[in-house]
Order: structure tokens, then sequence, then C-alpha cells
């Protein structure tokens, strides 16, 4: 099957734009008849009539068949995807934030309209997990997937690591080079590789949990002090989204930085770049590496899911079929590194055993076991200016 597909294309910013430029460098079998933009004064390199701020001229269409939704604003994307389904239309999108808040809703839309919606550009951008994780691993006992999801936090990371930069010259470049937004509280906080994190769960696990339950500490308040510490360490410090079956019937969610040794995959994952490591019972460990971000990257990853509705391809969500299996669990044991300010914090945060503690006037830090859900019960004391907490191998 490869049907004509007509599209209607929300958004004309960086993966919109870099979508566009590979569209027209090929022969395929479709056509865009609209872009639906925000801000109608924009000068744009396309002609005029293409444009539109009216969402109705796409949704209303009955010749669009297909909708690509790459806006920025995480509401209106909702509004935007589940009408476009409902009225029959399949759909692309790129919004993590948007599929990971609204995951399960979207899959019971497409099911009760038929109708499919893809989303491999909102996972580490050209990387193709997604479909991997739903196809290719389908009948494989999936023991994590981890790896760097966010190319901002990791760039500057780089930068302070292998450059010597400051956090705060670190996140000025980024910024200046288009790898963070103007607040950039998404990716360096961790939220960023939470909602990429919360959607991969759902495809390798079959689960559906709220981003709000899970913990997610991000880079933001790295201080000079834990640079110090993980380089006489001979660490990197990376952002580290983790999903692990802990026995057959759990499953951890969590995002933390991590110390990370020489010798481990992520070490030389460097810059805007985004790796996945998948472990699974047979496959052993396999890595996935690639642009995590920008406009032909992940452009890219949009029109290889455009391209899979030419002929009928939909996410089955085949593992939620079987799901009762798993669950999400907190009660698992992490072995981390706390810097932190105050004394009383060791004991609200009930560390079950303390392996290292340093202690002077300016840096006080202790490394030991403590239980993923104290981080999460007590997440306002631990993401506050004075405190870092890093996971970190026994
Ligand atoms: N940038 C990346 O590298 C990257 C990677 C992976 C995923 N994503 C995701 O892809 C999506 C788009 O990101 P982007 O970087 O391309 O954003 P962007 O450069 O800020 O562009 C956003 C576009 O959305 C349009 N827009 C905003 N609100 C709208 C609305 N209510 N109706 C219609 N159009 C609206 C804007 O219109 P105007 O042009 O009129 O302002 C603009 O064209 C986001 O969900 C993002 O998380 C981005």
């Amino acid at each position: 099957m490869n049907n004509k597909l007509t599209l209607g294309i929300f958004g004309f910013g960086v993966v919109g734009q870099g979508l566009y430029d590979i569209i027209k460098t090929k022969n395929l079998n479709l056509a865009i008849k609209r872009f639906v933009i925000k801000h109608p004064d924009k000068k744009r390199s396309l002609p005029a009539e293409l444009f539109t701020t009216d969402a109705n001229a796409v949704l209303d269409d009955p010749e669009i068949n297909t909708v690509v939704e790459l806006i920025d604003d995480a509401d209106a994307a909702f509004d935007i995807v589940s009408r476009a389904l409902k009225s029959g239309k399949n759909v692309v999108s790129a919004n993590k934030k948007m599929i990971a808040n609204h995951l399960e809703e979207l899959v019971n839309i497409q099911h009760q309209y038929g109708t499919s919606l893809l989303y491999e550009g909102a996972v580490c951008g050209s990387i193709p997990i997604i479909r991997n994780l739903e196809e290719y691993y389908d009948n494989e006992l999936l023991h994590s997937v981890t790896g760097i999801f966010n190319g901002s936090s990791n760039y500057i990371l780089s930068k302070i690591f292998n450059e010597n930069l400051a956090y705060a010259t670190a996140l000025k470049q980024a910024q200046d080079l288009g790898f963070a937004e103007t607040d950039p509280t998404l990716d360096v906080g961790g939220f960023d590789p939470k909602f990429k994190l919360a959607i991969v769960a759902s495809h390798a696990y079959g689960l559906f949990v709220s981003p709000d339950n899970i913990l997610n500490i991000g880079i933001d308040k790295l201080g000079a002090a834990d640079i110090q510490f993980a380089r006489e360490k001979n660490y990197k410090i990376k952002l580290v989204p983790t999903a692990r079956e802990i026995n057959d019937k759990s499953v951890i969610l969590y995002v933390l930085p991590k110390l990370i040794s020489p010798e481990h995959i992520l070490y030389n994952v460097e810059n805007e770049y985004n790796g996945v490591s998948v472990k699974a019972a047979f496959a052993d460990e396999q890595f996935f590496y690639g642009k995590g971000a920008g406009g032909h990257p992940t452009g890219s990853a949009v029109l290889s899911d455009i391209a899979a509705l030419r002929y009928g391809y939909r996410y089955e969500y085949k593992k939620h079929i079987g799901a009762e299996a798993l669950a999400y669990n907190t009660d698992w044991e992490i072995n981390v590194y706390l810097r932190y300010d105050d004394e009383s914090l060791i004991d609200q945060l009930g560390f079950s055993s303390i392996s290292e503690r340093y202690y002077a006037q300016e840096f006080k830090y202790v490394i030991g076991r403590i239980n993923l859900t104290n981080i999460l019960k007590n997440r306002t004391s631990v993401d506050r200016e004075g405190i870092f907490i890093a996971e970190i191998t026994p």
C-alpha cells in the first residue's frame, strides 16, 4: 500500500523548516497543502498563500489526510492532535511534553477512531528508538533502556568537562547556538529527558506513567566542588534517564545526573549528541548514537514517520496488552553522591548505608545508598541551591 498523503503541517520553526528542506529534495508521493503558524507577520521563505493562522483550515479540510504537528506549545498541540485523530486524520508529532502527558488518552483515541499517531522525532531526534522498541524488541526481555536523551544539557556538560567552562558560560554558549531555550529549565532541570523516558517506558515495558510521578533532578545545581570531585576521580557527569526492570513485576524510572567512568558507554557521548543503550536478555547490550536535536536530524525522523503512514503503519502498543505483569515501582535503592549544606538533610533522606563522607566548611558530601521513594518524597529539599545529587556506581 502506498497511499498518497496530503499534509497539513503545524509549525514552521526549527523542525518544520528542517522537515521542509528534506521533503523538497525527495520525490515522495506526498503534497504539503498548508502550514499553520502563530505569527502571521513573520517573514517566511515560502509563498505567503501556503501559511495560515487558522487551525481549522487544516483540521476541517477533507483533502488533508495527514497532520504533522511541530509547534512549541504542548497544550495547543494536544488540542490539534486529538482533534485531527478524531476527525480521521493520521498524525505525526515531535512534541514529547504533550505526548508524555497525554499518552494513555492518545492511545485510546487512536483505538476508538482507527487513526495512527507516530512520534519517533519526539525521542532523541534522529535516533530510531521508538519503532525499534515497538517492533524489533517486541519479544525480547528488556533489562534496561538508559542513555543521554537531552542534547542541551549534554552540550553544557561537555563544555564543562572538556573545555573547563563554568556552568553559566557553557549554558550561555548553548543558548547562543540555539541548543538551549531562553528558559532552559525543561532541559537542564531534567524534564525533557523525563518526558522522553515516559514515552520510552511505554514502548519498552507497556507502562503508562504520568511524568509527574517520575523523579527528575537535573544539572542546574551542579557546582564547582562537584566538578572538581568528579575530575579527581576521573569521572564525567552526564544527565541519565533510566528505565530498568528490577524483577519480573517491577520497573523503575528516574532521571538523575550520573558520575560516569571512562569505560562506560556514555562517557564519550559529547555535545549535542544523544546515545541510547538497550540491555536485553538475549541481544545483550545495543547502543544507538546520533544527533538528538536540530531541524534536519529531527525532520528526518518525522519524515520517516510520514513515510510509514503511507503503508498504514501504526504502533500496536502490544506490550500494554500483557502489561498487568509489570508495574511502575519506586521502592528501589540506588547509590548516590550527595553534596549538601545542612546535616539534617542526611537524616531526612534516610540513607540505608553511607560508604564515604567528607566534611569541610565549604564542601560536604556523602556517598551512600538511598531509596528512590525517599528522594521522590523529598524532591523539593533535594532540588535546590546548595545541594547536588548524582548517581554513582558503588
Ligand atoms: N528543535 C529541536 O531540535 C527539536 C527536537 C525534537 C523535538 N522537538 C519538538 O518539536 C516541536 C517544535 O520545535 P521547534 O524547535 O521547531 O520549535 P520552534 O522553532 O519554536 O517553532 C515553533 C513553531 O510553532 C509555531 N506555533 C506555535 N504555537 C502555535 C500554534 N498555537 N498554532 C500554530 N503554530 C504555532 C510557531 O509559529 P511562528 O513561526 O508563527 O512563531 C513556529 O513556527 C516541539 O514540540 C519540540 O519539543 C524539537
